[in-house]
């Protein structure tokens, strides 16, 4: 097992009713706050109103900044970078789903910054500090509430990057499982796919970490038992607290342990979404279900082996590659039974620009750590899911 650290300054507050303290916590930080939310969600629910309400009772000041896009936009970390300096905040809070966690790390980074915040998203510059950022988290999916990164796209470009320092993990997130109720069905879809998919980006490595297998396993069988729950009946409360605690592991470091991030779907679909505005998961449940057909092998079926047997509950079976390639079998039927895209045209995606994408998404000879994968696998792959 190789060496790691960990650390996880994030103070999660989890359950029913936990937003109600939001008030107290924010005024431990100052007196003004960045309230940032997303485009319509937060209103039709009524947290808006109770989280102003309640920041209010504690005589905090708000800045409101609300719009942020699925996919967050370069434009919008330059606005409320701005907003900062211009009312001294304090604090950058964030309410509702990774978009607007994302762009919340972003702005209270931009907020100690005299440059353009696209010079972090470029790599050209690093940050040197952030405003403290703290969530109420709507929508479970990302990890962005108990992790460092910020993924933001800038058209212009194309370039959808995604970047993390010290400074951006929130001081504190809120996880009421209720304020998840009205996420629709293909959104929760989405945030079942795209949690999935974190435990993938560690789950599938050459490492010998069995104790970290295990975790993996733990974490994606509950969101593969509680996700068509959550969907069927939106206010079962276990089923979205599960899928809320899942997806938050998922993605906070625990499934890491001495294992490095895969890559290959993450870099590839920040490359889809860049191209094509599509949500992240959506791209993510194209591109996964391919890359495992392409990649098993005999160097690869013993993990794909233990991923049919102990996480879709294929039956044990000599003959390794059979049972390795039905639990294939299960994550495509899977993710059709949530009504998630398995191919591009699903998504009204065709003649995609190959050449183009491939140059976005492999930056040096190969990607991907488990299987290095040349541009003319990732080509194949693509070809595999138009
Ligand atoms: O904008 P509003 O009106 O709030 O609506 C949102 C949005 O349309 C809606 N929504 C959120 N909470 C809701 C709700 N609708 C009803 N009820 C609620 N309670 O859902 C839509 C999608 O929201 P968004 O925040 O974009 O979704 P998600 O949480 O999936 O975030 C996706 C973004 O996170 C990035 C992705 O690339 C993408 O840009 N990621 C961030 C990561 C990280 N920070 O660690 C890792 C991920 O791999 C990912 O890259
Ligand atoms: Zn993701």
């Amino acid at each position: 097992m190789k060496n790691f650290s960990f650390y996880n300054p994030t103070k999660v507050l989890f359950g029913k009713g936990e937003v109600d303290k939001v008030g107290k916590l924010v005024k431990e930080y100052g007196n003004t706050v960045l309230l940032v939310y997303g485009k319509s969600s937060i209103k039709r629910s009524g947290l808006y109103d109770k989280v102003v309400s309640l920041l209010e009772k504690e005589d905090i000041k708000i800045i409101d900044f609300g719009g942020i896009d699925p996919n967050p936009r370069i434009e919008s970390i330059r606005e409320g970078g701005d907003l900062c300096k211009k009312h001294n905040v304090d604090l950058v809070l964030a309410v509702g789903g990774g978009s607007t966690i994302d762009a919340s790390k972003g702005i209270a980074s931009a907020a100690l910054y005299d440059g353009d915040p696209w010079d972090f998203y470029s790599y050209k510059v690093e940050s040197k500090g952030a405003l403290p950022i703290a969530s109420i988290l709507t929508l479970a999916a990302t990890g962005s509430e108990m992790n460092a990164g910020t993924v933001v796209t800038n058209f212009a470009t194309k370039d959808k990057n995604g970047w993390g320092s010290p400074f951006t993990n929130p001081k504190f997130s809120i996880l009421d499982p209720v304020n998840t109720f009205t996420v629709s069905p293909h959104q929760t879809g989405c945030g079942i796919v795209d949690a999935l998919t974190h435990v993938y980006e560690f789950y599938f490595s050459n490492e010998d970490a069995y104790l970290n297998d295990r975790v993996c396993e733990g974490i994606m069988k509950t969101i593969i038992h509680y996700g068509p729950k959550a969907i069927e009946n939106p206010e079962d409360y276990t089923a979205r607290a599960n899928l809320m605690f899942g997806a938050t592991l998922a993605l906070n470091g625990v499934t890491g342990f001495a294992k490095d991030f895969e890559g290959f779907n993450h870099s590839t679909e920040h490359v889809l979404s860049a191209f094509y505005d599509i949500a992240h998961a959506d791209g993510l449940s194209i591109l996964a279900p391919h890359w495992m057909e392409y990649i098993l092998s005999d160097k690869t079926v013993n993990k794909f082996y233990e991923f049919a047997v102990n996480v879709w509950g294929v039956h044990p079976n000599k003959d390794k590659m059979k049972v390795a390639k039905e639990g294939i079998k299960r994550v495509f039927t899977y993710y059709k039974s949530l009504n998630m895209p398995l191919y591009l045209t699903d998504l009204d995606i065709t003649n995609p620009p190959l050449e183009e994408i491939l140059d976005k998404a492999v930056k040096g000879e190969t990607i991907g750590r488990f299987v290095a994968l040349t541009k003319d696998d990732v080509k194949n792959i693509l070809t595999k899911a138009l």
